[in-house]
């Protein structure tokens, strides 16, 4: 099935903005893309990314979202509408494993949650990335990369974490090399002669607004909902009584509640 024509998969994504927006416009402001700039957003998405990427860039410069979701795109191009991006950003549908552009077309490129977060091929995908930044430019690619969202059950926690679903996207067959989080030596590997990373954390504090408890509470779902068949009954009953919206003990109601979860971004400039 392919997963991005699931509406759910849409649901899951849209809740997520409000957690996932501050942290990962920290990270994108870090790079300073200079101002008039063009780059491009690989694996887009409904735009979030590419939204951020408009306005650090500013009116007089471009960002093209690529995504190969044609249900994505047009939700992507129905927020334009209802923003003053108009004039600066454009959507694409196309594959990032061919991108539909020449080579050293633009002055950077981003992927959000994607490159090295799916189960393509990471070298492959930054070998396409570099190919259409012109040299001195930067590639950037952000993912996911841990959370601490049941305070109070640390046990609880790793052993969900350490189920399938608790470790996506890193399976348990694959290569230590292919994690995310060894992206700097994938970029070394495809030729960059350096390259930089760095950890941004997300605070998740109460009182919590409406959409960050939505936002938190679909989190709670798509991480350890699938859970259930890897871990004991004791684990799953006290998962259900701590995670589910409808018990007492529901983590989110504790009113001085805490969590974080932290993004990492790899970056480098192209030789
Ligand atoms: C987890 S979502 C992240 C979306 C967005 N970057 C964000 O952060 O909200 C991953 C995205 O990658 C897109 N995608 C998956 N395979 C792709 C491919 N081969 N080419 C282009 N986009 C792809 C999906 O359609 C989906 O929109």
């Amino acid at each position: 099935m392919d997963i991005t024509s699931n509406s759910e998969y849409l649901q899951n994504l849209l809740w997520s903005e409000p957690l996932r927006k501050p942290v990962l416009q920290t990270a994108l402001r870090s790079l300073t893309l200079p101002e008039g700039s063009t780059g491009v957003d690989v694996g887009c998405g409904l735009g979030m990314g590419t939204r951020m990427l408009a306005d650090i860039v500013g009116s007089t410069g471009k960002v093209i979202g690529l995504d190969y979701s044609p249900l994505f795109i047009e939700h992507a191009r129905r927020y334009i509408n209802h923003t003053a991006h108009e004039v600066n950003i454009s959507y694409q549908l196309g594959d990032a494993r061919q991108l539909p552009w020449d080579e050293n077309v633009f002055d950077w490129a981003c992927s959000i949650d994607f490159i090295g977060y799916s189960d393509l091929d990471i070298h492959l995908l930054l070998r396409e990335l570099v190919r259409v930044v012109k040299p001195g430019g930067i590639i950037a690619i952000i993912a996911w990369s841990s959370q601490l969202l049941l305070p109070g059950y640390p046990l609880l926690e790793a052993r969900l974490n350490a189920t399938p679903a608790g470790i996506a996207p890193f399976k348990s067959h694959m290569q230590p090399a292919q994690h995310f989080l060894r992206g700097r030596r994938s970029l070394i590997q495809i030729g960059f002669p350096w390259a930089e990373s760095q950890t941004f954390v997300g605070n998740i504090n109460a009182p919590l607004s409406q959409e960050v408890y939505n936002a938190v509470s679909s989190l709670i779902r798509m991480r350890w909902e699938d859970s259930k068949q890897e871990v004991d009954h004791e684990v799953w009953e006290e998962y259900q009584r701590v995670c589910s919206p409808e018990s007492p003990d529901f983590i989110l109601n504790i009113p001085e509640y805490h969590g974080f979860f932290t993004y990492t971004m790899i970056y480098a400039r192209v030789p």
